[in-house]
């Protein structure tokens, strides 16, 4: 016979002891170029939990906005100054309209007219499931109103959710229709912020000129840069040659999201993150630390540590350097690290041969 009570106390045991992550220190800048998808979570409120932020037309240009399966998903969200855009149609979240007099919240849909925002600060967080970081929109006030409040939804119409405004100190509660306090979570899509999908290389004896080709949905982009044969930071593939500083490059290596070891980082001894990361900065800051490893992730994070697991070994196939796609926050010349992919360096021997991996 099934024991529930052993079960659930099981389960209860499993969700308290989930690992948490480390936040790094700093403050998110409050644009967000890359597209993304906005994810509602309250763990103790399973019919909103883990599911997204929809776009259902309202007429004039407007979209309103419900948690799906209701309306249409939006891949393609990004942060203009705090304020959630979708580009293409024009709009942005607005709060304003439909105040109920029971529990003083207020309609938050998009629009492209001039209603006042909802302004949000991107902050890293934990996941409240599995622990790791993840970027949550904390709504910091809709303007021209005091700060603070929360966003929250509520049942609309044929078990629907639509979204709404809570005011700061608010402790009203509409009995027939509680407004769930959510989170909204920064899921990046597929398109974010750039694809790298060829690599074109000619060499001459003279000098060596690489061309990396990057796509997105939208855009086409061509990299190229020549530089004198043969020099210490010339590369003809897509990351930067770190040998002068005495680092070589090992490859692009996948965090826990991408391997199935059930660890969480690749590299766990120290972290920093900021708008001006290179690759050089990064490993500058983890030869401060007397680390054997560092690597770039995210754009603007740096990652250092004494060993990896194997199962965190990256591939020597050209093809796997393109998941280490993101322009470095301090210099879009050069890439560091991806969605949950990092481009990994180990630190020469001193006085030793310092020769990046091979890929083919
Ligand atoms: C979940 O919703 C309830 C009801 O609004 C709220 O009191 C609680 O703070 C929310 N929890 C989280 C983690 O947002």
């Amino acid at each position: 016979m099934i024991n529930r009570k052993a079960i659930a106390a099981f389960l209860a045991g499993a969700a308290v002891t989930t690992a948490q992550c480390s936040i790094p220190p700093g403050t998110l800048p409050t644009n967000i170029g890359y597209n993304f998808r906005a994810q509602v979570q309250n763990a103790s409120r399973p019919e909103v939990h883990n599911k997204y932020l929809n776009f259902l037309e309202a007429g004039g240009g407007d979209k309103h906005l419900f948690i799906g399966p209701v309306g249409t998903p939006t891949y393609d969200l990004t942060l203009v100054d705090g304020v959630i855009h979708q580009q293409a149609s024009g709009v942005r979240a607005v709060i304003g309209g439909e105040f109920s007099e029971i529990d003083h919240t207020t309609k938050l849909f998009t629009t492209g007219r001039s209603d006042p925002a909802a302004q949000f600060q991107p902050t890293y967080a934990c996941n409240p499931d599995t622990g790791l970081l993840q970027i949550e929109l904390r709504l910091v006030r809709w303007v021209g109103h005091p700060d603070g409040g929360f966003i929250c939804v509520r049942h609309s119409f044929d078990g629907s959710h639509e979204f709404r405004y809570d005011p700061p100190g608010n402790t009203l509660i509409d009995p027939a229709r509680e407004c769930i306090r959510v989170t909204l979570v920064v899921i990046p899509t597929g398109t974010a912020p750039t694809t790298l999908s060829t690599v074109v290389t000619s060499t001459t004896a003279s000098s060596s000129t690489s061309v990396a080709v990057i796509s997105s949905a939208s855009t086409s982009v061509s990299v190229t840069s020549t530089s004198a044969a043969p020099t210490s930071t010339s590369s003809s593939l897509p990351y930067t040659d770190q040998t002068a500083n005495g680092w070589r490059y090992i490859g692009c290596a996948p965090e826990e999201r991408w391997a199935t070891d059930g660890a969480f980082r690749t590299l766990s001894g120290a972290t920093t993150s900021s708008d001006t990361m290179t690759n050089e900065a990064c490993l500058a800051f983890c030869a401060a630390g007397g680390f054997a490893y560092g690597g770039t992730e995210w754009s603007r994070e740096c990652w250092c540590g004494n060993s990896y697991a194997s199962t965190r070994q990256p591939a020597t196939t050209l093809a796997s350097l393109a998941k280490c796609n993101y322009r470095c926050t301090g210099n879009s010349g050069q890439f560091c690290g991806g969605d949950s992919w990092l481009s990994l360096y180990a630190k020469c021997p001193t006085g030793g041969p310092c020769q990046n991996a091979v890929f083919s």
